[in-house]
């Protein structure tokens, strides 16, 4: 369209085939005036986020007024500033969340990597570990995402909230939940990965296991 529009203001204006060509060449090239910053703006805390004018206005075809000012000011850091814009947020519909909601555009809580730039690197590196109903049982990151290359929307934000210990204040967070294919059964049903009801030991680690792993003296 933009490129037709100018092909035609060249000739009306000059007919000259020098514009022609200029026009045309200026046409095919990115016009911050019309589609935003060139640039894509990068956040880096706590995570590291990429975010596109281009993909937004000459992709998706989206106007300013669309993002400007009301859900961002023009401004590049200035929402950080805010500490406001959080995952949590998004899913809320929130930022970005106003339109990646799985409706407008893809959702918040699916494709990470689409704006994260180093997922791995803020994945909890320690093991998750809770204690109720049953002492303890062992979650680990590094070998469900790297050793067993599953990615962070398998589990987040749908199964799993991306917080330490929400699980288990749930009263459902049971063994029998689990053969239901609820948390970790959606995957640890004997198909996917080892059924939850074989190698209780790998996933318990008792108390034993417990204080080993906090380095306590052991039980009083
Ligand atoms: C999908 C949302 C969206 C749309 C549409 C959009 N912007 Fe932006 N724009 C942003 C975000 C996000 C920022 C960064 C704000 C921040 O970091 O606080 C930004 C920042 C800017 C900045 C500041 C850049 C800097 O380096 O400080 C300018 C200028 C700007 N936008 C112009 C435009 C123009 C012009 C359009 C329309 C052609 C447009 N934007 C459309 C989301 C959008
Ligand atoms: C539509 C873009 C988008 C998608 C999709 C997205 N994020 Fe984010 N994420 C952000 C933005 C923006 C921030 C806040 C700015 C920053 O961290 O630099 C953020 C922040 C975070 C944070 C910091 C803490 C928090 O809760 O805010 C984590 C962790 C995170 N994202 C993980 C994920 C995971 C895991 C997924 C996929 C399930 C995901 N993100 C999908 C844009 C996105
Ligand atoms: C006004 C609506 C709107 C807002 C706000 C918005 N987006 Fe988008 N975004 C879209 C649409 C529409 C698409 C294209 C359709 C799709 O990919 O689902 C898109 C596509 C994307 C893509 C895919 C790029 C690719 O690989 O093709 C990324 C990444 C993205 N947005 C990141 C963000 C981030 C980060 C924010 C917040 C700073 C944001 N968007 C805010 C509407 C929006
Ligand atoms: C196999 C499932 C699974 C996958 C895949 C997964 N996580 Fe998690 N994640 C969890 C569980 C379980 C928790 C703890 C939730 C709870 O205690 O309720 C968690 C918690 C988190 C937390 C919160 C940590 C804290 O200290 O509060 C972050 C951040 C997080 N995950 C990021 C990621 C990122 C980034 C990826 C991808 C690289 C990822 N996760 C992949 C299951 C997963
Ligand atoms: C999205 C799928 C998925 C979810 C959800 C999931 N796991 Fe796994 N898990 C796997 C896969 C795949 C393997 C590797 C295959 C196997 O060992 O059967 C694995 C392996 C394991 C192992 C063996 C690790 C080792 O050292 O080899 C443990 C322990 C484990 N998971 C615990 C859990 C716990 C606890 C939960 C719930 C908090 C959970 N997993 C949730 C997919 C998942
Ligand atoms: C895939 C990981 C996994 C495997 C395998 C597993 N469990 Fe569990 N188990 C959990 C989780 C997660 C919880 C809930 C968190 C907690 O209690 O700390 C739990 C809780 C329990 C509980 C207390 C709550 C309830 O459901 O009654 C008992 C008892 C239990 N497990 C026994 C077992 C036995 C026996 C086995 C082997 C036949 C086993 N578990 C195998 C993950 C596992």
């Amino acid at each position: 369209m933009m490129h037709n529009r100018n092909k035609l203001f060249g000739a009306m204006l000059l007919a000259g085939s020098f514009f022609l060509t200029t026009n045309s060449i200026a046409a095919e090239t990115y016009d911050e005036d019309t589609y935003g910053p060139e640039t894509p703006i990068v956040w880096e805390n706590p995570t590291k986020v990429n975010f596109s004018h281009k993909v937004h206005t000459m992709d998706a075809g989206l106007s300013c007024d669309s993002c400007h000012d009301e859900l961002f000011t023009m401004e590049s850091g200035a929402i950080l500033a805010t500490g406001e814009m959080t995952m949590a947020a998004m899913t809320e519909g929130k930022f970005c969340g106003s339109c990646h909601d799985g409706n407008t555009a893809f959702a918040s809580n699916t494709q990470c990597v689409s704006c994260h730039i180093n997922l791995q690197e803020i994945a909890p590196e320690g093991t998750i570990v809770w204690t109720k109903p049953v002492k303890a049982v062992i979650f680990d990151h590094k070998t469900h995402t790297e050793d067993y290359g599953l990615s962070c929307d398998s589990c987040h934000d749908d199964v799993f909230a991306m917080q330490k210990g929400a699980a288990e204040k749930a009263a459902d967070f049971t063994m029998q939940s689990l053969y239901d294919g609820k948390y970790c059964g959606i995957c640890h049903d004997g198909s996917t990965a080892f059924a939850s009801d074989t190698r209780c030991n790998s996933c318990h680690i008792g108390l034993k296991g417990y204080n080993r792993l906090m380095g306590n003296k052991g039980d009083h």
